[in-house]
């Protein structure tokens, strides 16, 4: 097990919020019941509406039952943790009340380390980040102003921003509060194991990295399906839309992690710094290309969903592809196909090699059919399949796709923790490899901003629900 981080203190905006309730308070309870935080911690939730300490307490109890049936709430570890709960009510926008947080802070901060090393979590609306961090610089519980010697941390999650101009104003603001390696811009994407397998599995095998280049591979295809619309989140969609949703982090996150080049070591600035290079050596959309290139839709019934106005041309479902211009991808296309209401749920990310120089056996055409492909199903099933060619048994010599596959539950006994568990250990222990830097989001946001533009005035087509999305999507493949 890894050394135990530093004693220290969560403090949660969005004490309320759905995701504090299904990911947060869940995560950090298992995290204390495995043994992998401190001996001591607190956690201060923060909201608007008036709790006391041990309303909140009872309110994470509540939610933990509710939404993670799976947890074990033993009385006296669960009494253990509720001890470390503590509850401020906060008007986010009012920069006075937040010497109540400072005060509070201070007062459950009796043991060593606790007040030294803060680490904070923005579960708010995204619009409200700009406006914590500066009260928090203001009341002098930002990052950049450690007196003693510890550290103060902040985790935001996505959406950062909701443009590229936004994103960068974003930057400035909490640049101006916290330093760039105390800031954690979270995607749940990367905490998950296939996908930090990516990596390992690319560079951890002799065989495949030398493959891994426009002279072998034909084309990539990243899918990201569920098959549910947007549940309860109609305000939430109507702002973002799929490209701010799903594109800009966890699509470009996988196709940097597929496309980066060798990182100098695994340094989370190293491998950083590849990602960076992906995203930077994206093409541009334009209105031009984006004909064949960007076919967006939304799936139907979509108007008639909660908080959605009824003549809404906000996406739910994209299909893209994308160039990546370097040495290493020039001219193999990366395929993004992502949507609500799809026929199934999946992520997987299918890598197709060229065709051998002869086929012997069949028409050429017929090479699609057995192309070597490597799979990676991310969710739910979390497999990698290589694919190639083999003989039909029987006496002509006719050739079908068969798989050699790994899977993660046959293979590893051990659980694995979820991305939550995962990256809250890692802001902690202040492992940056798996967040998000400054100049990957302003990259990425710099992508779907072209999208955006190129296909300004463009409605989305209407799909059915639990459908492939509009069929006009494998244009994309032209
Ligand atoms: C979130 C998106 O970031 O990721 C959701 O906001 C999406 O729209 C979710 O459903 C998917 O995450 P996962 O881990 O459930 O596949």
């Amino acid at each position: 097990m890894q050394e135990k981080p530093d004693n220290f203190t969560a403090v949660i905006f969005g004490a309320n919020s759905d995701l504090a309730a299904r990911k947060l308070y869940p995560s950090l309870y298992e995290l204390a019941q495995w043994g992998h935080l401190p001996d001591e911690y607190r956690i201060i939730g923060v909201g608007r509406s008036a709790l006391s300490h041990e309303d909140f307490r009872a309110l994470v109890h509540e939610k933990l039952v509710a939404f993670s049936p799976g947890i074990v709430l033993d009385e006296s570890p669960f009494k253990a943790f509720c001890s470390r709960l503590f509850y401020v009510r906060l008007d986010f926008k009012d920069g006075d009340s937040y010497k109540d947080l400072y005060r509070e802070i201070m007062a459950v901060s009796h043991e060593a380390g606790l007040f030294e090393h803060i680490l904070y979590y923005l579960a708010t609306p995204p619009d409200l980040a700009p406006v914590i961090i500066r009260n928090l610089g203001h009341a002098g519980l930002g990052g950049n102003q450690e007196s003693c010697g510890g550290w103060r941390k902040i985790i935001v999650e996505k959406p950062y921003g909701r443009d590229l101009e936004t994103a960068r104003q974003l930057n400035v603001v909490i640049g101006e509060v916290f330093g760039e390696d105390r800031i954690f811009r979270i995607d749940h994407y990367l905490g998950k194991e296939p996908v930090q397998n990516i990596m390992v599995f690319r560079f951890s095998n002799g065989i495949f990295e030398p493959l891994w280049t426009r002279n072998y591979i034909a084309n990539v295809e990243i899918t990201i399906a569920e098959d549910f619309g947007i549940r309860d989140r109609g305000a939430f969609y109507e702002e973002a839309g799929l490209l701010r949703d799903i594109v800009q982090n966890h699509a470009l996150q996988l196709l940097a992690a597929l496309a980066m080049e060798p990182p100098v070591d695994l340094s989370a600035d190293s491998v950083r710094d590849e990602k960076a290079k992906v995203l930077r050596s994206i093409r541009p959309f334009t209105a031009d290309t984006a004909g064949e290139s960007v076919i967006l839709g939304q799936y139907e019934g979509y108007r008639s969903e909660k908080n959605v106005a009824p003549d809404s041309t906000v996406e739910t479902f994209a299909a893209l592809k994308f160039h990546v211009d370097n040495w290493r991808w020039k001219d193999v296309p990366f395929y993004v196909k992502a949507g609500k209401n799809l026929a199934e749920t999946l992520t997987r990310i299918v890598i197709t090699f060229k065709c051998p120089p002869q086929n012997y056996f069949g028409p050429a055409e017929s090479c699609s059919y057995t192309a070597n492909q490597v799979v990676f199903s991310i969710q739910p099933e979390e497999t990698i399949a290589l694919r190639f060619g083999a003989k039909r048994p029987g006496e002509a010599i006719i050739t079908d796709p068969v798989y050699m596959k790994f899977d993660y539950k046959t293979s590893f006994s051990e659980a694995g923790m979820t991305p939550y568990h995962r990256l809250l250990l890692d802001a902690i222990s202040g492992e940056q490899m798996n967040f998000i830097r400054q100049d990957s989001v302003e990259h990425s946001w710099a992508i779907v901003d072209s999208i955006r533009g190129a296909v300004n005035g463009r409605s989305p087509e209407l799909y059915p629900i639990h459908s492939h999305g509009p069929e006009s999507s494998v244009r994309i493949y032209s």
